[in-house]
């Protein structure tokens, strides 16, 4: 059975750069208090009627494409992994497949909905998919487009600083070497589904009388549609439980990773390379304390992006190898945790 390896990887982000300072124009908040709770110092914003989810995800694509050295008929599968879709359905795989003009080959486009965990689930699919044969050139993207959808009002701006657009996209193929996908963890906890959600609009019309839905418990707004009352009272908007998120994920990072390293036969001190998904600067730097790792073996780009959710760890893996930072050989680990709760890791033999 053949292993899967990455063939090739690429990355996007809009232009529009939006530091700490510029969100002090729009909300009580500053500089300081981003830099210090989340290592966030600027972020990128995709442009409103220009660009979408799927845009970003293609220019990624392309990037991919091109450094696997194939072209665009070769792929024969899609994986799409993103929050912020285009569309409420169809989701952003076959919109990436019109995009990017492989439409003739009619190939099949999957639509992953597991936030930050996203790649990392994307992956351990696309991997199955390789072993069995099925799919020989399968392109896996993750990307987001949050600036659209956040409450830029003091009320909004735990979520709202964190944040940023873009896209990572990776090509898979089988490879008969002793290199690519070792083993990937996957795990989730749906106790948690509303400590980091965006509920509306849904079908479940208030459903849930003993969840705490936050702000906007007692008004049970949901319903497929958005309402007036909805759109005003900031209803769509996402929530999350900042302090519930960071002690459930600093534990399940270390712990999924230790499940695939013991799984594999292999030390915390083997990993070359550990890329963690970009949530919070001391969420990763908790993770490398608690493994034992340098600053050598973990990278991070929050500073430059803030939290990208499905894009972070493509984006991050994209520039570490750009960097020099992966050579052959290296032990990699990706890593994700996110809303869901979800989370998992994956080991890759470069
Ligand atoms: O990728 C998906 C997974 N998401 C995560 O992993 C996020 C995990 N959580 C976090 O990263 C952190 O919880 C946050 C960065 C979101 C928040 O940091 P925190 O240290 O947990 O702050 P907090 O929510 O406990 O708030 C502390 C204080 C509060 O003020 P009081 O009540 O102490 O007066 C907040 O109102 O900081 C205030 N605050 C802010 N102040 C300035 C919250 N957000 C801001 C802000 N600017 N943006």
């Amino acid at each position: 059975m053949p292993s899967t390896k990455i063939a090739g990887i690429g990355h996007y982000v809009p232009e529009n750069v939006f530091t700490n300072d510029d969100l002090t124009k729009y909300m009580d908040t500053s500089d300081e208090w981003i830099r210090e709770r989340t290592g966030i110092e600027e972020r990128r914003y995709a442009t409103k009627y220009k660009e979408t989810t799927t845009t970003m995800g293609a220019h990624a694509a392309r990037a991919a494409i091109e450094k696997a050295g194939i072209s665009k008929e070769d792929v024969d599968f899609i994986i799409f992994c993103t929050l912020s879709p285009d569309y409420y359905f169809p989701g952003c795989g076959v919109l990436l497949q019109r995009e990017l003009g492989i439409t003739k080959t009619e190939i099949g486009a999957l639509d992953i909905r597991n936030q930050c965990s996203g790649f990392v689930y994307g992956l351990s699919v696309a991997d199955q998919f390789i072993r069995s044969g099925m799919y020989k050139n399968i392109l896996l993207v993750g990307a987001e487009f949050h600036s659209m959808g956040l409450d830029f009002s003091t009320e909004g701006r735990t979520v709202s600083v964190i944040f940023g657009d873009g896209a990572g996209a990776v090509i898979l193929q089988p490879t008969e070497e002793s290199e690519g996908i070792l083993t990937s963890k996957l795990h989730s906890d749906g106790t948690y589904a509303e400590e980091l959600a965006l509920i509306n609009f849904g079908s479940h019309s208030g459903y849930h009388d003993d969840i705490d839905y936050g702000f906007h418990n007692e008004d049970k707004p949901g319903g497929l549609f958005a309402t007036e009352k909805m759109v005003n009272e900031g209803m769509m908007y996402p929530y999350m439980n900042g302090q519930k998120v960071f002690k459930k994920a600093v534990v399940k990072f270390v712990e999924v990773i230790n499940e695939a390293l013991k799984s594999e036969g292999l030390e915390q001190s083997d990993i070359d390379m550990l890329i963690p998904h970009q949530a919070n600067l001391r969420i990763a730097q908790f993770v490398q304390k608690s493994l034992g790792l340098s600053d050598d073996q973990v990278f991070n780009n929050i500073q430059k992006y803030g939290n990208t959710t499905a894009a972070s760890i493509p984006i991050a893996l994209s520039e570490a190898h750009a960097a020099g930072k992966i050579k052959k050989g290296d032990l990699v680990c990706l890593a994700a945790f996110g809303s869901g709760f979800t989370w998992g890791s994956t080991l890759i033999r470069w």
